[in-house]
């Protein structure tokens, strides 16, 4: 991969691509992982993300959940995707210690229903067991079953402010939301999204896949930071205007 901006261009690959995604020390720092069509589409035709990523995508993606302390994601993508165990690699486990960190990323499902797909290995065979945040009275029988795969965590409401406020009390602060769009568009719009790590796709997939969201009051502007070119992908990352 070629790192064409800033200049001078320079190729990047395995931890030096982690370097490019630091983790700035603030108490919280919530980034933002997508790929995106050139029409906006958030999924191919299959619903999927996959089918619009590539390799190249896969290991920036990498890159930037590798020392997250938190990956946040809403009911709708765990729905959709197959989500693998979250864990890591020894070195990155090392790295973490180091850094005062758990052993592996802790994966954060938003869900009111309850209803997600409890076959997943990313229940049992994730380092640390999944927290699910929910409502203050989910559904008694779908409680059951949440409570035996992952910790049940009740919120007053699933506003962003709140289900960031929950991971910071655990000593989750660093976290990526991993969308989909309908949770992604709540923090943006809630202002509370510090970086964006986007991946333009070089296909065109029809926006009618990208699921209806609302959008922020105004435009919320944030600065480029990198951008990183293979194989006809573009992967940017942006951040909160300051924090370069
Ligand atoms: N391109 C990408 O990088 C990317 C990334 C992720 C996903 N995707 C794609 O996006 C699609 C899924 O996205 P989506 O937008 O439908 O789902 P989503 O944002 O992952 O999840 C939406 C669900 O989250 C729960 N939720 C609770 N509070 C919420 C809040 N404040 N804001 C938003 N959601 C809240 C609700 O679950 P309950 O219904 O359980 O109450 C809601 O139905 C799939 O096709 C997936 O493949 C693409």
């Amino acid at each position: 991969m070629d790192m064409v901006f800033p200049a001078p261009a320079r190729s990047v690959a395995g931890d030096d691509l982690l370097d490019a995604y630091p983790w700035p020390e603030e108490a919280r720092w919530v980034r933002a992982m997508m790929v995106t069509t050139l029409d906006g589409a958030a999924a191919g035709r299959d619903g999927l993300s996959g089918s619009i990523s590539s390799a190249v995508d896969g290991e920036v993606f990498d890159a930037v959940r590798r020392l997250a302390d938190a990956v946040l994601v809403g009911a709708g993508t765990l729905r959709a995707e197959e989500y693998g165990p979250m864990r890591a690699s020894a070195a990155d486990a090392e790295r973490r210690a180091a850094a005062g960190q758990a052993p592996a990323p802790r994966l954060a499902v938003v869900s009111g229903s309850l209803d997600l797909p409890w076959a997943l290995p990313v229940w049992a065979d994730s380092t640390l067991t999944p927290l699910v945040l929910t409502g203050p009275s989910p559904d008694p029988a779908a409680l059951t079953t949440a409570r035996e795969h992952a910790e049940v965590v009740f919120l007053a409401d699933l506003e962003p402010a709140s289900l960031l406020a929950a991971l910071t009390d655990r000593g989750l602060r660093r976290v990526v939301c991993e969308g989909g769009p309908s949770l992604l568009e709540a923090v943006v719009a809630a202002d509370l999204l510090d970086e964006a790590d986007i991946t333009l796709s070089p296909v065109f997939a029809g926006t009618s896949t990208t699921p209806r969201t609302g959008g922020p009051d105004e435009v919320a502007r944030l600065d480029l930071v990198h951008l990183i070119t293979a194989e006809g992908y573009v992967m940017a990352r942006y951040v909160r205007p300051g924090h370069r």
